[in-house]
C-alpha cells in the first residue's frame, strides 16, 4: 500500500522529482490529472488545526478531481471517544479511497496506516514527522538554486518540538545540503546523524545559503523549557543584525504559522531573500504529488 508516512520513505525521491514536473505544469497552466482520480473521495482527518496544509491538500484534490471531505475532529464522533482505528475502519467502511491524517500525537499515522485498508498521507504528526512540508520546502530550494549539494542551511528555533525540522533533516541531508539545527540547549533534540548542532546562532548562520526559522511550538511543550521569550528573541530571532553572518544572498524560509516579531522580524519575513509564501504556494504542487502517488503510485 503507498502510504506517505515520512521523508524517508523510499518513494521520496521519485516524489521530488514528480513534484517539479507538477510545478511547472501548474505554472504553464498545462497540468491535466489522470482520469484514474475522478470521482475517488478522500477524507482529511484533521485532529489538530491546520490552514496551509489542510487547504493545500483540499485544493491538490480539486486539480486532481477528487473529492475531499475534511474531519475535525472537535465537530465529528472524536469528541465521543472514538479510537483513531474506529474512525480509521469507519471512513475506510465509507468508501474513503485515501486518508490524510494530521494528529498531535508522533506515531498516529502510523496506527491509521496499520488500520486502513486505504493508502495514508501523514499531514504532521506530534513533534515526529510532516513529509509533504519537507517535499514543498525541498521543492522550494531546488527551484531557487537548482542542485542543493553542499549547500549550508541553518534550521533555527523549537526544533525539538519540530516536525517540519526532523522531516527536513531527512530530505535535506538525502540532497547532500549541510544541515544544522540551531536552538537554545532546551529546545535541541538529543542527536541527529548526519548534522550539526549547535546553541550559538552566529555559528549555525556563519555561511549559511538558507536558513530555516520555526515557531515556538507550545502546544507540544512543557512549561519551563525557556526562560523567557524576551532572551529568546535577543538571541534567536532571525533578523537583519543576525544574517550579517550569513551569505549575503542567504534565502529565509518559514513552514508557517509565523509569529512575527518572535522568531523573525517583519522586514526579514517580507525581504526580497524571504520565500515563505513561495513555501505556501509549492505546497500545492507538493500536495498533488502526495496524492497521485498514494492513489496510483509514482
Ligand atoms: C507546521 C506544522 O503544523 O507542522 N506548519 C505547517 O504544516 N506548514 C509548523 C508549525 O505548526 O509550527
Amino acid at each position: 500500500m503507498p502510504h506517505l508516512l515520512s521523508a524517508r520513505d523510499d518513494a521520496f525521491p521519485a516524489l521530488i522529482l514528480r513534484a517539479e514536473h507538477v510545478h511547472h505544469a501548474l505554472q504553464n497552466h498545462t497540468f491535466a490529472s489522470s482520469p484514474v482520480f475522478a470521482g475517488k473521495t478522500i477524507a482529511l482527518l484533521f485532529y489538530e488545526p491546520s490552514t496551509r496544509t489542510r487547504v493545500a491538500f483540499e485544493s491538490a484534490a480539486h486539480h486532481l478531481g477528487l473529492h475531499p471531505i475534511t474531519i475535525n475532529a472537535q465537530s465529528s464522533s472524536i469528541v465521543k471517544g472514538e479510537s483513531i482505528r474506529d474512525t480509521v475502519q469507519t471512513l475506510c467502511s465509507e468508501g474513503m479511497d485515501a486518508l490524510v491524517i494530521r494528529h498531535p500525537r508522533e506515531g498516529a499515522s502510523e496506527v491509521a496506516a496499520h488500520y486502513a485498508s486505504v493508502p495514508v498521507l501523514n499531514a504532521g504528526d506530534g513533534s515526529h514527522e510532516h513529509p509533504t512540508q519537507a517535499l514543498t520546502d525541498r521543492l522550494t530550494l531546488q527551484l531557487a538554486w537548482g542542485d542543493l549539494k553542499g549547500r549550508k542551511i541553518a534550521i533555527v528555533g523549537d526544533v525539538a518540538h519540530s516536525r517540519v525540522a526532523r522531516s527536513n533533516v531527512w530530505s535535506l541531508t538525502q540532497a547532500g545540503m549541510e544541515v544544522w539545527l540551531c536552538a537554545p540547549p532546551t529546545l535541541l533534540p538529543p542527536s541527529f546523524a548526519g548534522v550539526k548542532t549547535t546553541s550559538c546562532l552566529s555559528e549555525a548562520l556563519e555561511g549559511a545559503d538558507a536558513v530555516m526559522t520555526l515557531r515556538m511550538q507550545n502546544e507540544r511543550m512543557e512549561g519551563g523549557l525557556l526562560p523567557g521569550l524576551g532572551a529568546y528573541v535577543r538571541d534567536y530571532q532571525i533578523n537583519a543584525s543576525n544574517l550579517r553572518y550569513a551569505n549575503p544572498d542567504c534565502l529565509i524560509l518559514h513552514p508557517g504559522p509565523i509569529n512575527r516579531g518572535v522568531e523573525i522580524d517583519d522586514e526579514t519575513a517580507n525581504s526580497a531573500q524571504s520565500l515563505i509564501l513561495k513555501q505556501v504556494q509549492h505546497g500545492l504542487a507538493a500536495r498533488i504529488t502526495a496524492l497521485e502517488f498514494a492513489l496510483n503510485g509514482v
